[in-house]
C-alpha cells in the first residue's frame, strides 16, 4: 500500500498537467494564396492578420466567444503518431469560422506545421484531422499591448481600434474611455471581432480601461487601466504602444 501511494503521488501530477487541460476536437484548413492568414478575418486585424504569429493563425467556431476570443493563442497537436509532431503548433485566433465538427480552421501553413518533417502532404491529404488543443499564453517578445487605429476611423468624430500584440491568456471583454468633462467612464462598442469603436470620442489624450478575464469564466474579471495611450491628435492607421503587457 505504501508503494502504491508513492507511485500515485509520483504519477498524478504528471498525468494532470499533460492530459487534463487538453480538449479533443478536430481541425481543417483553408486555402489562401500565400498559405498565411486571411486579411479579411472577422477579428478585424486587417493586413496584419496575415502575418500575425508568422502566419500560423486560424478561425474558430465556438471559441470565438462573440469576438472576445480574438487574439487568443492555442497549442494544437494532432494525434496520428506517424504524421504528427508531438508538440504540435501554436496558433493565434484571427477569424470566425466553422467547418463541420471542427473547432479550428487553420491557415494552410499552420496546419502543415502540425506534421513531422516532410509529412505535410500526407497530413493535408486528410483535409480534416483529430486534434487536442489547449489555450496557452500569447508571447510577443519585445512588444507591449498595442492599439492599432482602424483605417476607417475619422478624426476627430469616429474612433475605431483593435488590440495587437495581446500577450497572456485573458480575453478582453469590454473597453471604456474616460470622459473628462463628465468625470465618468464611457463604454465603447464592440463593433465586430476585436474592434472597439465610439462616435464623437472625448478629446484626447484618452485614458482607457479594459475589462479582462480568463477564458474559463471561473475567475472574476478585472480592469486594466491604460493612461493617455491615445494622443489628442490620434491618426487613422497609427499604432500606439500601451506600455502594458497583459498576463
Ligand atoms: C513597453 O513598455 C515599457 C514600459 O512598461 C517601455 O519601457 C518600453 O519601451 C515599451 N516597449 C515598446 C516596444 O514600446
Amino acid at each position: 500500500m505504501g508503494l502504491a501511494t508513492l507511485l500515485l503521488a509520483l504519477l498524478l501530477p504528471g498525468l494532470c498537467s499533460s492530459l487534463s487541460d487538453f480538449t479533443s476536437s478536430r481541425t481543417t484548413f483553408y486555402g489562401s494564396p500565400e498559405c498565411q492568414g486571411n486579411p479579411h478575418g472577422a477579428c478585424g486585424y486587417g493586413e496584419f492578420g496575415k502575418v500575425m504569429n508568422g502566419g500560423d493563425v486560424g478561425a474558430v467556431g465556438k471559441l470565438y466567444r462573440g469576438g472576445s476570443g480574438c487574439g487568443a493563442c492555442y497549442q494544437i497537436k494532432c494525434t496520428h503518431p506517424e504524421l504528427c509532431k508531438e508538440e504540435g503548433v501554436g496558433i493565434v485566433v484571427t477569424d470566425h469560422g466553422y467547418s463541420g465538427d471542427a473547432d479550428f480552421v487553420l491557415s494552410a501553413q499552420g496546419f502543415a506545421k502540425l506534421s513531422r518533417p516532410n509529412m505535410a502532404p500526407q497530413l493535408m491529404a486528410y483535409g480534416g484531422i483529430d486534434i487536442q488543443y489547449r489555450r496557452v499564453p500569447c508571447k510577443y517578445p519585445g512588444y507591449n499591448l498595442t492599439i492599432k487605429i482602424k483605417e476607417q476611423s475619422s478624426y476627430p468624430h469616429y474612433l475605431a481600434f483593435v488590440f495587437i500584440h495581446q500577450g497572456g491568456q485573458k480575453d478582453i471583454l469590454a473597453v471604456e474611455v474616460w470622459q473628462e468633462d463628465c468625470k465618468q467612464w464611457r463604454p465603447m462598442r464592440r463593433a465586430y471581432g476585436g474592434v472597439f469603436d465610439v462616435e464623437n470620442p472625448p478629446e484626447g489624450p484618452l485614458p482607457l480601461r479594459l475589462q479582462v478575464r480568463g477564458e474559463d469564466g471561473g475567475e472574476q474579471s478585472s480592469w486594466v487601466q491604460l493612461n493617455n495611450v491615445i494622443p489628442a491628435d490620434w491618426k487613422a492607421g497609427a499604432a500606439y504602444d500601451t506600455a502594458v503587457q497583459l498576463s
